[in-house]
């Protein structure tokens, strides 16, 4: 069976920078608190009302094409990783597709939702496709637009200040050079704790909110023998409960553990270990996570890139910048060996091996 390998990648942030101090004057935060638990000094929000999470996506998938050496046209399918979509239905994948004007051919699009993970997801399953012969040219985007869904009040500061907008995308092809390409992806999830990190309002769900620690908070309304209405009810939006929730102590314990576990389980699988890794591209969740991660498998610093410092967490979006940014920035080379790790909502948590 045929590899798959990165044909060619891109990214994309929009241009407005939102500063910590700049979150200090609608939110009793401060840049201390930010910096010194996450890391993060600045991040990107896209401009409302012209920018979205699919234009962003199509974005960065021109660049990955074009240093792929093809035309959009030339996409045979397309995989599309968000939590944060324009439309509740249909998925941002159709949307790119539009937007890269890929629409005289019927190509498939797939749409991925699996949080954080979800470039991992995404890239195993293009993967997949590639590796089995039926296509040659997957479009793999994650992308995400959090600036339009967080609450911007004191209320949302633990989740609020930590996540940015931006897009980052590669294009998937075979390669018959055994020693090249993706050499095994990894894929977990576990439902136990959903709510832990989610984003629950509005849904089908029928008048649950979660709390911060994740308790289930009965919303008593609409009573369950009226019909409509279940998606958003008015108390939903009095309180303000259609914004995401984190436990974020419990996610941290759990990220810090799987991380290390995925990444040695790949490794594994190929004979490996962290020494032989030239490139550790981690989700960027969090600055303390990535150096706790980074320690336990003994990584020095040129072996591991973080840029959570200029961009936040952009959730599915995070891998491809990243690792855009370590390749354009010199530091990916032929023949290196790449690893690419996730951990997020779900719970799902995954990683991939590429030599380069
Ligand atoms: O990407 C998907 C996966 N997500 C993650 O991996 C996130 C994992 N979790 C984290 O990164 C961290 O838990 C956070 C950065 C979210 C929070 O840091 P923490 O050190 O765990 O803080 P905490 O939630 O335990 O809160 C400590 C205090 C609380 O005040 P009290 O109760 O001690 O008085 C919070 O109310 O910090 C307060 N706080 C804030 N203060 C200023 C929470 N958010 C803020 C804020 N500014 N933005």
């Amino acid at each position: 069976m045929q590899r798959s390998k990165i044909a060619g990648i891109g990214y994309y942030v929009p241009e407005r920078i939102v500063k910590n101090e700049e979150l200090t004057k609608v939110m009793d935060t401060t840049d201390e608190w930010i910096q010194e638990r996450t890391g993060i000094q600045e991040r990107r929000y896209g401009k409302k009302h012209e920018e979205t999470t699919s234009s962003m996506g199509a974005k960065a998938a021109r660049i990955a094409c074009e240093r792929a050496g093809i035309t959009p046209d030339e996409v045979d399918f397309i995989v599309f990783a968000t939590l944060s979509p324009d439309y509740y239905f249909p998925g941002c994948g159709v949307l790119m597709q539009r937007e890269l004007g890929i629409t005289h051919k019927e190509v498939g699009a797939l749409d991925i939702r699996n949080q954080c993970t979800g470039f991992i997801y995404a890239l195993s399953i293009a993967d997949q496709f590639v590796k089995t012969g039926m296509y040659k040219n997957v479009l793999v985007v994650g992308s995400e637009m959090h600036s339009m869904g967080l609450d911007f009040s004191t209320r949302g500061r633990n989740v609020t200040v930590i996540f940015g907008d931006g897009a980052g995308a590669v294009i998937l092809q075979p390669t018959d050079d055994p020693n090249r390409g993706i050499l095994t992806t990894k894929l977990h999830s576990d439902g136990t704790y959903a709510e832990k990190l989610a984003f629950i309002n509005p849904g089908a769900h029928g008048g649950y909110h979660y709390d911060k620690m994740g308790e289930a908070v009965d919303l008593g309304y609409p009573p369950a023998d009226t019909y409509g209405e279940i998606f958003l009810t008015p108390r939903m939006v009095q309180e303000g409960l259609y914004y995401p929730n984190m436990e974020g102590q419990f996610v941290f314990k759990l990220a810090v553990q799987k991380f290390p576990e995925v990444i040695r389980e790949a490794l594994d699988e190929m004979g490996l270990t962290p020494a032989d890794i030239s490139m550790l591209i981690p989700h960027q969740a969090n600055l303390r996570i990535s150096q706790f991660v980074q320690k336990t498998l003994r990584l020095s610093d040129d072996q591991v890139w973080n840029n959570i410092q200029r961009f936040g967490n952009t959730t599915a979006a995070s891998v491809p910048i990243a690792l855009c940014e370590a390749w354009e920035a010199g530091k990916i080379k032929e023949g290196d060996l790449v690893c690419l790790a996730a951990f997020g909502s779900g719970f799902t948590w995954g990683s991939a091996l590429i030599r380069w």
